[in-house]
């Protein structure tokens, strides 16, 4: 018998101001068409003035609850994926888990930029085929207009704010791949590319900074290192890219999503997209979009599901689990 890490609950919440392309257009010299043409974004999120991520995490975690039939003194543990937390420490997770009213878990965050999610994942997924837990929340949720310099228009327009959950349990599997819940994870990260993505400040130098971007170079990377992680995960799976019922990728540009996709072989219309919403909310997108994918109709129980982030570090990697 193997234990499985299967989905019980997803939920989303976004900030109520919904922030157009055409709002920039104000005060940077940019245009609505250069952001849709280059990002697929049309609009994003952004949390109002005292907001923070644990508010908007618990807001998602609620959601997850509610959609799973389940509450807090249910969970086991709270792990939340975020580079935005309200303070250095504590832990955001211990934040969320005081507000939902759980005292008997445990709770962490855990950082891996774009990728955290996955990241994230990941981890509940050990905690639950080891013994270690048996309900895990695992969430999504980012600020990242807390980061942004409003000055650079090749930064600034692309990311929002939002949050993402999705609750796991352990359930009893054949050990085969037509079982429901995780079915194979695979992480990497590339400490080299630190300098093409990340913010100039932090605690221990005694700043806050905004986010740096070379673009262009991360694109270049997202591209291939995305298709080889879906792949890689997949082989370990034992499943190829035409068992994929839904891509489910990070939401940073439609044209990367889309060339991911053409790599992988698999058509748009298999491919959850909510870029043009949300903007890229970092941690947060894949669960935002797993969420939004299940309130659309689109993902169903028994759909195999490829979840791929890359970002900051760099940190990419992948996760296929049957829904
Ligand atoms: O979530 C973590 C992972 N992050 C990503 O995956 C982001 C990866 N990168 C990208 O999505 C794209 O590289 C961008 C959307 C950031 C940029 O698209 P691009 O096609 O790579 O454009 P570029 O950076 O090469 O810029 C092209 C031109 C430049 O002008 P010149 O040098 O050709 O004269 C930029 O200065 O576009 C200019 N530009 C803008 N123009 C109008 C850059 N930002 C803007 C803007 N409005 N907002």
């Amino acid at each position: 018998m193997t234990q499985r890490a299967v989905v019980r609950g997803v939920g989303h919440y976004l900030p109520e101001r919904v922030v157009p392309n055409a709002e920039f257009e104000k005060t940077l010299d940019t245009s609505n068409d250069w952001i849709v043409s280059r990002s697929g974004i049309e609009r994003r999120h952004f949390a109002a003035e005292g907001q923070t991520t644990s508010d908007l995490a618990v807001r998602a975690s609620r959601a997850a609850l509610e959609n799973a039939g389940m509450s807090a003194e249910d969970l086991d543990a709270i792990i939340v994926a975020t580079s935005t937390s309200d303070l250095t420490f504590p832990s955001t997770a211990t934040m969320v888990q005081s507000a939902l009213g759980n005292t008997t878990g445990f709770a962490f965050d855990v950082q891996a930029v774009c990728a955290g999610f996955v990241y994230a994942l990941a981890n509940a997924n050990a905690l639950i085929v080891s013994g270690q837990a048996k309900t895990v929340l695992v969430i999504g949720a980012e600020t990242f207009s807390r980061i942004l310099d409003w000055t650079d228009r090749s930064t600034c327009v692309l990311f929002g704010d939002g949050a993402g959950a999705l609750i796991l349990s352990a359930e009893d599997g054949t050990g085969t791949n037509a079982d429901r819940g995780i079915l194979a994870t695979d992480l990497n990260s590339d400490g080299r590319y630190r300098d093409i993505l990340y913010v100039d400040g932090g605690v221990s130098t005694n700043s806050t900074g905004v986010l740096k971007m070379e673009g262009k170079e991360v694109f270049r990377h997202a591209v291939e290192k995305l298709a080889a992680t879906a792949d890689m995960a997949l082989s370990k799976a034992g499943l190829h890219h035409e068992d994929i019922d839904w891509i489910v990728p990070h939401q940073a540009n439609i044209r990367i999503i889309q060339a991911t996709a053409k790599k992988l072989g698999v058509s748009m219309d298999k491919v959850v997209v909510t870029v043009q919403d949300h903007g890229n909310t970092s941690a947060a997108s894949i669960p935002l979009a797993l969420s939004v994918g299940v309130r659309n109709g689109q993902i169903k129980k028994g759909d195999l599901v490829v979840a791929e982030a890359i970002g900051g570090g760099l940190a990419w990697g992948s996760v296929v689990l049957r829904w």
